[in-house]
């Protein structure tokens, strides 16, 4: 199992996006763990784009990121990081293949609506300055009980 830290980015919550993506997640079979609007600073935009900071795009991404709520979402799966990876696309909308997310809905290579972590590390990393430990929930998906 694995767990995957997921932003639904200022364009999502904007374009009332959230339900269609995070019904993609469920779906799939990922399950959410953790889920809460917050409003990303400066501050975690520099933490959350560490890799980022010195590239030359990174002062318009902080003020996109920065822009309106976003959505943390910590997805919970087999291979969750992979998975939601390639669930999302190549990073340029315009060149994110139709049926993936950034595919079927983006066609900016900012405005791409959704980050997800890279790596183990990362989403180790990502998952804590999202979320405190107390606030993952952890539940059963057995469907059993609605069956009977
Ligand atoms: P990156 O980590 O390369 O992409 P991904 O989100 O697929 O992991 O870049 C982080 C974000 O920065 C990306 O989602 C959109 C933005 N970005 C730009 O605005 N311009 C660029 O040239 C790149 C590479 C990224
Ligand atoms: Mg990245």
């Amino acid at each position: 199992m694995q767990r995957s830290l997921i932003l639904l980015k200022p364009d999502c919550v904007q374009r009332r996006l959230i339900g269609e993506i995070l019904s993609r997640f469920e779906a799939k079979g990922l399950q959410i763990v953790g889920l809460k609007m917050i409003q990303v600073t400066p501050e975690l935009s520099r933490q959350h784009y560490a890799e980022h900071v010195e590239k030359p795009f990174y002062q318009s991404l902080e003020d996109f990121i920065t822009s309106a709520p976003v959505v943390a979402v910590a997805l919970e799966g087999l291979e969750a990081i992979t998975v939601v990876r390639d669930m999302l696309g190549a990073t340029n909308g315009l060149k994110a293949a139709p049926g993936t997310i950034r595919g079927d809905f983006s066609s900016s290579r900012q405005m791409n609506l959704v980050h997800a972590s890279d790596s183990p590390e990362s989403a180790e990393r990502e998952l804590n300055l999202y979320f405190q430990p107390n606030e993952f929930c952890e539940y059963s998906m057995n469907l059993t009980p609605f069956m009977r």
